[in-house]
């Protein structure tokens, strides 16, 4: 270890109010994703999932950046020192990480407060939502330094940008801020630094009002049909809300009697009360 901070001090958060803020904390080293970060957010992802006041999660940086990429020196250099075993390791602890980010039982937000670089990508893509601040900066940084953009984020560019942005971001190594990467699709939405919590919050307490059962079916729904033709998503999606009802199979059935029976509220306006579920 080359800084003084412990792995568990990689990783900082809070609960409050539904909300886990989960925070890359090594602003020393702008949060660069080191052999101990990726480790420790695994941990902390592992004791989030599933507690009963985490409705949300959102992933920000401590300090200037959200993560300045893979740590060139603890990442790349001491782990490729130990041979090919070495490298593997690091790679599945943080490709393992992000996959697992992807999949999280609950709503996921990348709030990038400032540089986010490289395999940054990674936990970008894996968040459901992202927000930047307009000052935020994103780049490809690894064709300025000799490599490809591997851990995924080739593929990530090209999932969410159009093919020649995608290239030009690769091939060019510029960064864009954060209202460029709203206008090319890498972020939701671009906001001035100071605004951007409360709108990240705001979005945050709007997903704590739906179905849990019905945000994670619908989360792993738009996932997976990217890759799969429309008669295997329409089949896929048929199942996928048959194992749902599995979990819950009252919420929905409360969301049409709040609508038709009670007219409490419209679906095409917000959400049901989940707070009458079994009472009625
Ligand atoms: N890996 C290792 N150390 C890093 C990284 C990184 N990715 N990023 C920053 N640091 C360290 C610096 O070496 C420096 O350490 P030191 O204080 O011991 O000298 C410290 O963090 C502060 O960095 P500065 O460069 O002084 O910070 P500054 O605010 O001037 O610049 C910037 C920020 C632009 C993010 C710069 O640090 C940078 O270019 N970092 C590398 C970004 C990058 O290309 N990442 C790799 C992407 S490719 C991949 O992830 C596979």
């Amino acid at each position: 270890m080359s800084t003084d901070r412990t792995e568990e001090q990689t990783v900082a958060y809070t609960v409050a109010d539904g909300i886990a803020w989960v925070r890359f904390n090594r602003p020393e080293k702008r949060n660069a994703m080191s052999p101990a970060l990726n480790r420790q957010m695994m941990r902390v992802l592992d004791a989030l999932e599933f507690r009963d006041d985490v409705g949300v999660l959102v992933l920000t940086g401590e300090g200037s950046s959200w993560t300045a990429g893979m740590d060139l020196k603890e990442y790349f250099r001491e782990t490729e020192a130990q041979g090919l075993a070495g490298t593997r390791q690091a790679q599945r602890e943080s490709y393992g990480w992000w996959r697992r980010l992807r999949w999280y039982q609950k709503p996921t937000i990348a709030m990038v407060n400032g540089w986010c670089f490289g395999g940054g990508y990674g936990p970008l893509f894996a968040c459901d939502l992202a927000f930047a601040a307009e000052e935020a900066r994103f780049g490809l940084s690894e064709i300025n330094w000799g490599i490809l953009p591997g851990g995924g984020a080739s593929k990530v560019a090209v999932e969410l940008l159009s093919f020649r942005r995608a290239m030009y971001h690769a091939l060019m190594g510029e960064n864009i801020d954060g209202k460029t990467a709203a206008e090319w699709g890498l972020v939701n939405e671009a906001l001035p630094a100071q605004r951007l919590q409360e709108r990240v919050t705001e979005v945050a307490k709007v997903l704590l009002q739906k179905n849990p059962v019905a945000l994670k079916a619908t989360k792993d729904a738009i996932r997976r049909v990217r890759e799969m033709s429309y008669d295997n998503a329409e089949d896929f999606l048929v199942r996928a809300q048959e194992a749902a009802n599995s979990f819950d199979n009252e919420g929905r059935k409360e969301g049409i009697r709040q609508f038709i029976d009670e007219k409490t509220y419209k679906p095409g306006l917000g959400a049901y009360d989940k707070s009458k579920q079994g009472q009625a």
